[in-house]
């Protein structure tokens, strides 16, 4: 069978997994099941069937990637140390923890800590990698002081140092509201379309800093598309598959409904492109 690219698959991820074809993918963004039971496909037996369902993924997408591509896996911190664990062992390399401050809770607790983050683990296959280090630049926070930056320079180690004019470098903190706490209505959230969704915002974070235009982007746990929009409104090709037909379906309505930036189109390809594999 042939995959076409900027397509959604209605599929099970180990068996459209098993039809990508070896160093293809230059970004892969997977945000998967999370054994959390907040919907049926998230409910396992137990944290051992739970972590084998994860490494059996993982096994079938490592190859996928490029020699110079980029994974991002979301799961909560706990989990994501197996994680860490199972991807160093297969020789991948660790690159950052990224902690996501959600702005919103994952569940309350009264005898510990409430959880209010969740963890995104960036791994590279190499040393050869892209990372768009400007294009993530976050602005200043204090702007008095940077004006006075930009016009004189502040003194730093016998060197004048000027503030970048597309902002601060970013970090492995990052804060973004979750859609959850987007969406609430006095303090109440309506039912969305997809119980766990990301901001579009924080995936589109993650395709500008580590691939260029015309790449490829695969996200074999798709929901209602998140990546593939963002891929599409940067000028990325996408790929990508999920189990649940009502998501597959409103994925591919917000992927018409989109449009693209002038300088995005070329970058896309517009015919069905066909994959042997
Ligand atoms: C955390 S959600 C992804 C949400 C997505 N990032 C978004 O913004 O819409 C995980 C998704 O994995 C899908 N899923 C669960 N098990 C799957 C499997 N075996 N194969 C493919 N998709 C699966 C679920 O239907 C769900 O939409």
């Amino acid at each position: 069978m042939k995959l076409e690219l900027n397509n959604i698959y209605l599929m099970d991820c180990f068996k459209f997994l098993s039809k990508v074809s070896k160093n293809s993918i230059d970004l892969a963004v997977i945000d998967p099941p999370y054994n959390l039971k907040k919907a049926q496909w998230d409910n396992f037996k137990s944290h051992d069937d739970f972590l084998s369902f994860t490494f059996k993924w993982i096994d079938l997408l490592i190859p996928t990637i490029k020699q110079t591509g980029s994974l991002y896996i979301f799961n909560t911190p706990y989990n994501a140390a197996f994680i860490l664990r199972y991807l160093l062992d297969k020789g991948l390399i660790f690159q950052n923890w990224i902690t996501w401050d959600k702005r919103d809770g994952l569940s309350v607790s009264k005898k510990k800590y409430s959880n209010a983050q969740e963890t995104i683990l960036f791994f590279t296959k190499s040393n050869r990698y892209t990372f768009n280090v400007d294009d993530i630049r976050i602005p200043y926070e204090s702007t008095e002081r940077i004006n006075h930056a930009t016009k004189k320079g502040i003194l730093k180690n016998g060197k004048r140092w000027f503030p970048n004019p597309k902002g601060k470098l970013c970090t492995d903190v990052w804060h973004f509201s979750s859609e959850r706490h987007k969406n609430k209505i006095n303090g109440k959230t309506p039912k969305l379309p997809h119980v766990t969704p990301k901001p579009l915002d924080m995936i589109e974070r993650i395709i500008k800093a580590s691939s260029n235009p015309g790449d490829i982007v695969l996200d074999c746990f798709m929901g209602i598309g998140t990546t593939a929009i963002a891929a599409k409104k940067n000028g990325r090709n996408f790929i990508g598959c999920d189990i649940n037909k009502e998501y597959v379906n409103i994925a591919k309505k917000r992927l018409n409904e989109i449009s693209l930036q002038d300088e995005n189109k070329e970058n896309l390809n517009n015919e069905l492109v066909m994959y042997e594999f």
